[in-house]
């Protein structure tokens, strides 16, 4: 099983955009899918149609409760997802005296017994606190989606080497599964400029498939789809399947023997 977070602590990245829409094309790969909506804005959650979530995920958080508890089944085929709520904004606060609280959904996700699933992925507010802290622990992999902007740029430096802070301190296992070009105006230069910039500066990091600008993907949410079933052979769908079938790559890569 893979277990991906959703990390870009800049805002309006598209680390929801494609948790939703990721999570759609794995399972229409076959793939069985838990979505862990772990941003208080609950986005990812109401665009699956999750709307005034109780308290389970804070329960889980900061209370005995089991993930178990909070999982709900999604109106896809082998999607499960667990929904966020407001409240999660509370989780700081609550786990300020906690002891090890940047563990606390990695140890309630492991002693879930077996696990269905072949892929987590976690979508993660726009903040590298407790939260994020808690997805960067529980996955073994990040997923960095970029605006395809020169602004956007500037804090990945500074995100990666969160991401390396933390695999040296808390979760030697995390890997960069890739950085993911969101929002490419193939008809822009900067756009263009912005791309190469980004595969040169972090060679070999930067998924092959790209997501371009796509009017449908910001549409989707208010129809309570993934654009899977909302606008079905849009570039947005065609764009997420790539990336499917290239994470589903990795997955044979990552089983090939090393030479
Ligand atoms: N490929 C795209 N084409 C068009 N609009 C997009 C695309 N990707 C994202 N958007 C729009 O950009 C905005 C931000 O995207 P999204 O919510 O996915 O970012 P986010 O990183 O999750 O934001 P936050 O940090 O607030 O959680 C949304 O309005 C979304 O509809
Ligand atoms: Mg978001």
């Amino acid at each position: 099983m893979r277990t991906i977070a959703i990390v870009n602590q800049k805002g309006g990245s598209g680390k929801t955009t494609t948790a939703v829409n990721l999570a759609a094309t794995l399972a229409e790969a076959g793939k069985k899918v838990l979505l862990v909506d772990l941003d208080p804005q609950a986005s990812a959650s109401l665009w699956y149609g999750f709307k005034e979530m109780g308290k389970a995920l804070y329960a889980v958080m900061t209370e005995d409760a089991k993930l178990e508890s909070a999982i709900e089944k999604s109106s896809i085929d082998n999607l499960d997802i667990v929904p966020s709520s407001p409240l999660l904004a509370g989780v700081e606060k609550a786990l300020s005296n906690e002891v090890a609280s940047e563990t606390i959904l990695k140890h309630k996700f492991f002693k879930i017994p077996n696990k269905p699933w072949d892929y987590l992925l976690i979508d993660c507010p726009p903040t590298l606190g407790i939260l994020s802290l808690n997805a960067l622990t529980t996955a073994n992999e990040v997923l960095v989606p970029v605006e395809a902007h020169v602004m956007a740029l500037h804090g990945l430096v500074q995100l990666l080497k969160t991401i390396s802070t933390v695999k040296q301190r808390l979760n030697p296992d995390l890997e960069i599964a890739g950085i993911l070009a969101c929002r490419v105006d193939n008809r822009t230069k900067h756009s263009q400029e912005v791309l190469s910039q980004l595969r040169s500066r972090f060679e070999g990091k930067v998924y092959q498939s790209v997501i371009r600008e796509n009017i449908r993907l910001a549409e989707a949410p208010l129809h309570l789809k993934p654009i899977t079933s909302y606008a079905t052979s849009c570039n947005g769908a065609q764009d997420y399947r790539n990336l499917a079938k290239e994470l589903i790559g990795q997955e044979k890569k990552a089983t090939l023997p090393s030479s």
